[in-house]
């Protein structure tokens, strides 16, 4: 048995001084951006404060110990042993998505995007020079999955990459290693590239099946690159570390040719939080957090069906986001809006997620059960007023 971890208190956690602390007015709960309100795991804490106090905060050493953590990691994790010598580290994994399409692309290339999908990746791809092509995931009524059809045709008529979320966020869907194999083949068959962003991959819940694309097959390790953070499972988003996975000659090419100064912007607390974030040491807290989050996902499941009704929601393979769908209950195609004004709880709004977000919103229930519970019934108020 793991041992239990619980969120901070409201009052601690509005001692924080991050974005989701600070963006809106103590009155509202902020359910919205990415980030958690639990303590940090305690192999974190502890090599924060050695470093704190050797002053250690000069820039990232050219050789450290990071990958060999992570290959470490995703073997006791995910059953699979990435080489540490084919990875490279970067500031963010926003940067390392934006650099990577950089070496991949020229601009004008269309790169195929899967909404609803993390706002950002809009973004990203036109900071890469390129045009986003939208292939929506397929709502099978159960379940979403990748739009392999639709992913054939828009390689067919020339895309050049595919930006995958894995697990898909705002939706939490772990891809089935099927799928993922399947995609592979199709970006081989047109010497397309995929970039798959592992971010959210240390919180797949065990029985999903997590499988890190350049594990699935010879034509994923061909065709493919992961970017992969500590930063959303041990919520150390504001120290930034990333590292840029491969896992064949042609992508590690790619990787290694990039300037210097990609890594450099490695945060060096980043780098020693995320080591002690993959290292065994972690693997209780890690495995602790994985049941809050099985317990809050299905706690939440009981409060909408109880409080909410007409809210439709799918638990979710992995993370802690929820993709709450309301339009049975008439607040537009933008409810977020009127919960934030009116119910003073902020969720993050369904439409910048893609047309597919009408009527949606994403709710994070990295929290505790007294606030998850809280926001709901704030929620439910409205239905009344
Ligand atoms: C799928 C996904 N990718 C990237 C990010 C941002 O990561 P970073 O801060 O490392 O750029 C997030 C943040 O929530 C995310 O959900």
């Amino acid at each position: 048995m793991s041992t239990p971890v619980r969120a901070l208190t409201l009052e601690q956690l509005r001692e924080r001084t991050s974005e989701k602390w600070r963006e809106y007015p103590a009155d509202v709960l902020p359910l919205f951006v990415a980030e958690t309100d639990f303590p940090l795991a305690p192999a974190i804490t502890r090599a924060l404060e050695r470093a704190v106090a050797a002053g250690d905060t000069g820039y990232v050493a050219s050789r450290t110990p990071l990958p060999a953590a992570y290959s470490e990691f995703a073997r006791r994790r995910f059953g699979w042993t990435p080489d540490p010598v084919r990875m490279r580290s970067t500031a963010d994994v926003s940067m390392g998505i934006v650099e990577i399409l950089r070496r991949v692309t020229a601009p004008g290339d269309r790169v195929i995007v899967m909404p609803p999908v993390y706002p950002p990746f809009y973004d990203l791809v036109e900071e890469a020079g390129a045009i986003v092509e939208r292939v929506p995931l397929r709502d099978t009524g159960a379940a979403w999955e990748i739009d392999l059809d639709g992913i054939r045709a828009a390689l067919e008529t020339g895309a050049r990459a595919v930006l995958l979320c894995s697990p898909h966020n705002p939706t939490g869907t772990v891809h089935t290693s099927e799928s993922l194999a399947a995609l592979a083949a199709l970006a081989a068959a047109h010497g397309a590239t995929v970039i798959s962003d592992e971010i959210h991959a240390p919180l797949a819940q065990p029985e999903s099946a997590f499988t890190p694309f350049l594990a699935v097959s010879d034509a994923a390790r061909e065709v493919g690159y992961a970017v992969i953070s500590a930063s959303k499972a041990f919520n150390l988003a504001g120290l930034k570390c990333a590292l840029m996975v491969t896992a064949s000659d042609g992508p590690t090419g790619v990787v290694r040719a990039l300037p210097v100064e990609v890594e450099w912007r490695t945060g060096q607390f980043g780098l020693i939080a995320a080591t002690a974030a993959f290292s065994e040491q972690s693997d209780d807290w890690l495995d602790g957090l994985l049941a809050t989050l099985d317990e809050n996902r299905q706690l939440l499941a009981a409060l909408l069906a109880e409080h909410l009704p007409g809210a439709r929601y799918r638990i979710p393979d992995a993370g802690y986001l929820a993709w709450v769908d309301l339009t049975d209950l008439g607040w537009g195609d933008n409810p977020a809006r009127r919960i934030l004004r009116e119910a003073k709880v902020a969720l993050h709004y369904g439409p910048a997620f893609g047309a597919e977000g009408a009527g949606h919103v994403r709710l994070n229930f990295g929290t505790s059960p007294e606030i998850l519970t809280e926001a709901v019934a704030r929620i439910a108020a409205l239905r009344d007023s």
